[in-house]
């Protein structure tokens, strides 16, 4: 991962492939709210973020921006802006309660409406099974790090198969198992907020062993789903000469953690031999690497920034998450010296490097290093700080700038050779940013949150008309990564940035 890639000096802007996919994406704790309607469970993220301390100014899911009830107004609004496809997830406590055994209808018929929804006004539904949200009753009885809750999860994939199988065709398991595994289970910043790294790996391991087993339960409901998971994934640069073997490591927890299971079938080496200290791995059991491998139809790639990193600049000192209340500890299980420096590029709301290039070099290093199938960006976004102007709209233009850079930088790995297929903003609406509750603004759509009045951000004005010429079109003012595109400007710069 560091050696330079090679890109491509000069954009040419013409148009994306043909039947690019030009999506939107929310998740259901999100956006859903209606958190104790219609017989559904808590979700760990329920109990996180009722617990104080845990989220910024102590917001919750409960009622998020109440897309449970406005469906049909979000979908009408999609389809005003022109999108190809709806990338939303599943709440699995809205289908079983519990986590296991009883499933409740009314959490299928809710799911079942959307989707007609969708198909009725000529957009793909893309159904992602788990992005966070685990029935709390599988939590205490182990969660993540206890294997069976890999088998509950192909038990629920197979219930919505079921029920949906026939009107949705693409099937993502998970969405960032990073995240659940060391956000959930080492640093402890996300739920259920578990600060014990052996754990974490475990975790990771049974993420990824029911990704397989829910790829085996989908296809065994037939009905030919095509089958992806969504990573986070990061180009990992070394601040300096002494810290070659700093992103080696990360870059190991970070990418080849989850790409080289799914994708080859094996943990890369140098990562178990990292881990020693942590895990020594005898939670993986004969066989359960050629189901994690399960061929993919897909491979859903998130980015947001990149990551400098530099040895010694520790994240195990001690540093508070989000909430402030709380100390957090480093993500990367026995890479706790490590940490990342906050780079010299304009950032986003999130204190993230605006690094365009990046994602350029994350999809052209995928389809080189590995046997990939069709790569789609399905998470790119950010945030910034938005307030509706005197004319009632919402003028964003640095997220408009960072989303043409973005899809400028798609561009660039299609012209590359990458057969990327299509690109999902996150997000459709403002939501609730997890651990940063409702401070950060991700959408294209603003909401406000107290009425849940939808406002068209000019982002998505700017958006609907790029998808409907199928290539990023020109932003007129104001660049903030360097990238007008296809305008001639400095088209890529170097930085960092990452998730904290
Ligand atoms: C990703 C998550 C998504 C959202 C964005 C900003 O890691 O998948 O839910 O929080 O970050």
């Amino acid at each position: 991962m560091t050696e330079e890639l090679t890109l491509p000096a000069a954009v040419s802007g013409g148009s994306l492939p043909a039947g690019f996919l030009w999506g939107a994406a929310t998740a259901a704790y999100q956006v859903e709210g209606a958190a104790t309607e219609d017989g559904r469970g808590p979700s760990i993220w329920d109990t996180f973020s009722h617990t104080p301390g845990r989220v910024r100014g102590g917001g919750t899911g409960d009622v998020a921006v109440d897309h449970y009830h406005r469906i049909r107004e979000d979908v009408a609004l999609m389809a005003e802006l022109g999108l190809s496809a709806y990338r939303f997830s599943v709440s699995w406590p809205r289908i079983q309660p519990t986590g296991a055994g009883r499933v409740e209808e009314r959490g299928l018929d809710f799911y079942k409406l959307l989707v007609d929804e969708l198909l009725d006004h000529g957009i793909e539904p893309w159904l992602t099974l788990y992005h966070w949200d685990l029935p709390q009753a599988l939590e205490d009885v182990g969660g993540w790090p206890a294997r069976d809750t890999a088998a509950r999860f192909a038990d629920y994939a197979g219930i919505v198969h079921a029920a949906l199988g026939d009107r949705v065709r693409t099937w993502t398991t998970l969405n960032e198992p990073w995240c659940s595994a060391f956000l959930g289970y080492g640093s402890g910043e996300h739920a259920p907020g578990r600060q014990d790294p052996a754990d974490s790996v475990r975790a990771a391991h049974h993420l990824l062993l029911g990704h397989g087993l829910a790829t085996q339960a989908l296809r065994a409901g037939g009905a030919d789903p095509r089958v992806a998971i969504s990573l986070n994934l990061y180009e990992v640069v070394p601040a300096g000469d002494a810290d070659l073997e700093a992103a080696r490591r990360i870059d190991g927890l970070q990418n080849r953690f989850f790409l080289d299971p799914v994708l080859r079938g094996a943990y890369p080496a140098d990562v178990i031999a990292d881990l020693a200290p942590v895990t020594d791995f005898s939670f993986v059991r004969d066989g359960d690497l050629a189901v994690v491998s399960q061929p993919l139809d897909a491979l859903g790639i998130n980015y947001y920034s990149r990551f400098l990193v530099r040895d010694g600049a520790g994240s195990d000192d001690g540093k508070s998450g989000p909430a402030g209340e709380r100390k957090l500890v480093s993500p990367f299980p026995g890479a706790g010296s490590i940490g990342t420096d906050p780079g010299e590029l304009p950032k986003t709301a999130m204190d993230w490097e605006i690094h365009s290039a990046g994602l350029t070099a994350v999809l052209t290093r995928v389809s080189r290093d590995y046997d990939a199938p069709p790569l789609y960006v399905t998470e790119n976004g950010a945030a910034f700080v938005d307030t509706p102007a005197a004319d009632g709209a919402v003028h964003d233009p640095e997220r408009t700038a960072y989303l043409a850079g973005h899809v400028a930088a798609c561009q660039d790995a299609v012209e590359a050779g990458v057969d990327l297929r299509g690109y999902f903003v996150w997000s459709f609406l403002d939501n609730f940013e997890w651990a940063w509750g409702y401070d950060m603004r991700f959408g294209i759509v603003y909401v406000d949150f107290p009425t849940q009045r939808r406002i068209v951000k000019d982002s998505a004005r700017w958006y609907a008309a790029s998808a409907r010429a199928n290539r990023p079109l020109p932003v007129p003012d104001a660049p903030v990564d360097g990238v007008s595109p296809r305008s001639g400007g400095p088209a890529h710069h170097d930085g960092a940035g990452g998730r904290p």
